[in-house]
């Protein structure tokens, strides 16, 4: 097999193993892939696990497996949704000519036919079957509808099968997918409006220690900054993202430094420079604890309880809107706010010396914090504007498209935010 031929490390294929006797050819595919520096994640179906088990998948990959449509522990990790896009590439290996028809009709009765009709990366099919079962009417008629609706598809080859009949059906061989992966990822993205510049996003809170076992923290859940992130480099851009702690995936094509401390997190910005956009949407803590103590606080009976002196973390939005020659054109800050947002936002953009806030209401009742939706409003230099209530995902496209349009005037999506 030849090596992928440009450099596909950092990418994530999203495999999903169906029951077929080639099944456990999916092993060696997955040896070739993180090989070349892939990351693979893997969903087993009922009938694959009777195939390979989900402990040689997890062994190989490094990652946990994903069996359950209805598993409360898997949806509270990552949603069925956030998983069927949390790769640049859905493989179905081997596919099989029940989940072909089930794609083709548009099923979704268990995880890996939600996934695949939830998905809107590219889908790549390895087929798998009897070579009736692949000659037949039906499932020429599904394979004609998948190509047509862009569906890849590597095989099958022809030869003899493990039923002891020949013809095509056999598993195209692992080197043979592997190079189709690469070849697919290895195509060059579509530029956007933002092609050429760099992008730097803070996001989630950030724990500051009080000793090796504790340490303060905040309500953020950081999906409104990885959102951005990943709607940056939608338009093109190259972002870097710099995340406190954080129970999300990392967005698909974009650089990310995980940070604890909000001293951290002003290092790892200050290493990103130069960039052109600065988006801070961190809930970096304000204070840190003056003398973190090395060893676990022990409780002394009778003694009262220990005092923690709070002194000032630096305040990186404002760090970054300093001007210089590495100021980035555009800095973008959030503001978190429970009372009179837009005059308190208004007066934060001042005095950070930022370009543009996006300001939002953090109490508890608007169940923004934390929460999928978000309701803000953006303050820019030409005045104040409310956006209607929607979904984080949404409120970050909208604002990428308004950072695009402040790069290239001239650029529109087309969309409207009503
Ligand atoms: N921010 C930052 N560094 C800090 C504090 C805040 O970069 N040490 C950034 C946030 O990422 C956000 C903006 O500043 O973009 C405003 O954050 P917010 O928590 O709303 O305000 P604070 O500056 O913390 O002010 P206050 O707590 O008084 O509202």
């Amino acid at each position: 097999m030849q090596a992928a031929p440009t450099p596909v490390g950092g990418r994530t294929v999203l495999l999903i193993v169906c029951g077929g006797i080639a099944a456990y050819k999916t092993l060696e595919l997955i040896r070739l892939l993180t090989r070349a520096g892939l990351r693979v994640r893997t969903v087993l179906t009922a009938a694959g696990k009777q195939f390979v088990t989900p402990l040689s998948l997890q062994a190989l990959t490094g990652e946990k497996v994903y069996e359950d449509l209805f598993s409360l522990t898997d949806e509270n990790e990552m949603g069925h949704i956030a998983l069927s896009r949390s790769g640049d590439l859905l493989v179905v290996c081997p596919a099989t000519a029940d989940i072909m028809a089930r794609m083709a009709a548009g099923l979704a009765d268990d995880l890996a036919s939600t996934l695949l009709l939830a998905t809107d990366k590219p889908v790549l099919i390895a087929p798998a079957m009897n070579v009736r079962m692949w000659d037949h009417a039906a499932t020429q008629a599904n394979l004609a509808t998948l190509r047509a609706r862009g569906v890849m598809v590597v095989g099958p080859e022809i030869g003899l099968m493990a039923c002891n009949e020949t013809g095509p059906g056999r598993l195209a061989e692992p080197p043979a997918i592997a190079e189709a992966i690469f070849r697919h990822l290895a195509e060059p993205a579509i530029p956007g409006p933002l092609a050429g510049r760099h992008a730097l996003v803070t996001a989630g809170p950030t724990h500051e220690p009080i000793d090796p076992v504790r340490y303060l923290a905040n309500r953020s859940s950081g999906r409104q900054g990885y959102e951005v992130a990943q709607a940056l480099a939608a338009l093109g851009a190259r972002v870097t993202l710099v995340s406190g702690p954080v129970d999300l995936p990392p967005p698909t094509g974009v650089t990310l430094h995980r940070v604890e401390t909000a001293r951290q997190m002003l290092a790892a910005c200050r290493d990103a420079l130069p960039c052109d956009i600065a988006v801070c949407a961190a809930a970096v803590a304000d204070w840190h604890v003056a003398a973190e103590a090395t060893r676990k606080i022990k409780k002394t009976a009778g003694a009262l309880p220990p005092a923690l002196t709070l002194v000032p973390n630096p305040d990186i939005l404002a760090d970054l809107s300093t001007p210089g020659p590495n100021r980035p054109a555009l800095v973008v800050g959030f503001a978190a706010e429970t009372d009179t947002v837009e005059q308190h936002a208004a007066a934060k953009r001042l005095a950070k010396g930022c370009d543009w806030i996006v300001a939002n209401d953090v109490r508890p009742e608007t169940g923004i914090m934390g929460g999928m939706e978000n309701e803000i409003i953006l303050i820019t230099g030409d005045g104040a504007e409310q956006w209607p209530r929607m979904g984080k995902q949404d409120v970050a496209t909208h604002l990428a498209e308004r950072i695009a349009a402040f790069f290239t005037p001239d650029f529109s999506s087309g969309r409207s935010i009503s």
